[in-house]
């Protein structure tokens, strides 16, 4: 197959999510959960078949296969983590791929060679940046000139629940967004992308908030509860190590919140989405 449909892709990421690693059960959920969000965004690109599109960060390849898909690129997916390329490598073998591929690497380790792409795509990656400005100053590296940028983030201001967890259970949230913001990823990058880009030197092309709202009745094993609960016990050695958390804390405050379920949830939440072209050309 020159390029996957979007159902195979669906059929493999629900048969494999719970056989990978757990340590990557979140993100693999959560790209199932968001993936009609996501591919709205992506097929809303300006982008023409057999174009080359890079995407940095590309974890577990599932976008890098959807950009494929909705428009017939190819797709170089970029990620410093052998074992999640591992597994985008096991979905690209069971669709039989070959306008997607993937590279091991580091992008601050070094600037591509030459502006290869005609696109370039981060998604999620921008909150892992200790410095924004390099950080675009790279991707960038990657287009050509007139070619675009996307990058899309998180910012956590815009996070609502209703009604309001137990207070052990925020005690939780707010532990685990302070060792996030430590080196584990800036919850507010959001809203820092458009400045960080234009002072890269890409051009501002458009800016979008993304909300997303939910309400419905949850279940204490809706998968929706369930990553919330398992990122954080992802990290949960860590954050005991920094003094953040006990464990007793934890399993009060995780006993605590599967309690206030089954009940009918209002959650709302905001990613912000960035468009910039590289000038020239
Ligand atoms: C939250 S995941 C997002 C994955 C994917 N972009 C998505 O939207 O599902 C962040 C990814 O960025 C990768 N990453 C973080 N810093 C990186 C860096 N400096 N160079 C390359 N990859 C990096 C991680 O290994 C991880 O796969």
């Amino acid at each position: 197959m020159a390029n996957p449909n979007l159902s195979a892709i669906d059929d493999w990421l629900n048969a494999a999510w719970t056989k990978m690693p757990k340590r990557y059960h979140w993100l693999l959920l959560q790209t199932l959960a968001t993936r009609e969000d996501r591919r709205a965004w992506i097929h809303s690109w300006r982008l023409a078949p057999g174009w080359l599109v890079v995407d940095v960060g590309c974890g577990p390849g599932i976008m890098a296969h959807e950009i494929a898909a909705i428009h017939g690129c190819r797709v170089l997916g970029l990620d410093r983590d052998a074992s999640l390329l591992a597994v985008a490598r096991d979905l690209n073998r069971a669709l039989a791929c070959a306008s997607v591929s993937f590279q091991h690497g580091d992008i601050y380790d070094a600037l591509p060679p030459s502006p290869v792409a005609d696109f370039a795509v981060a998604r999620f990656l921008a909150q892992y940046a200790s410095d924004l400005t390099l950080f675009f100053a790279h991707l960038k590296a990657w287009v050509r000139p007139s070619g675009e940028v996307a990058v899309e983030d998180v910012d956590d201001a815009y996070l609502v629940e209703y009604p309001q967890p137990p207070s052990s259970w925020q005690h939780i949230v707010q532990a685990f967004q302070q060792y996030q913001s430590g080196t584990q990823g800036d919850r507010t990058v959001g809203r820092k992308l458009a400045h960080a880009g234009v002072a890269a030197g890409l051009a501002l092309q458009d800016v979008q908030l993304n909300p997303r709202v939910m309400v419905r009745m949850l279940n204490p094993d809706d998968p929706s509860v369930e990553f919330d609960i398992m990122r954080i016990r992802e990290e949960l050695p860590n954050l005991i190590h920094e003094g953040l958390l006990t464990e007793a804390a934890w399993t009060q405050a995780e006993r605590d919140y599967r309690a206030t379920f089954p009940q009918l949830t209002y959650v709302s939440s905001a990613t912000v989405r960035v468009l910039f072209r590289r000038p020239g050309g």
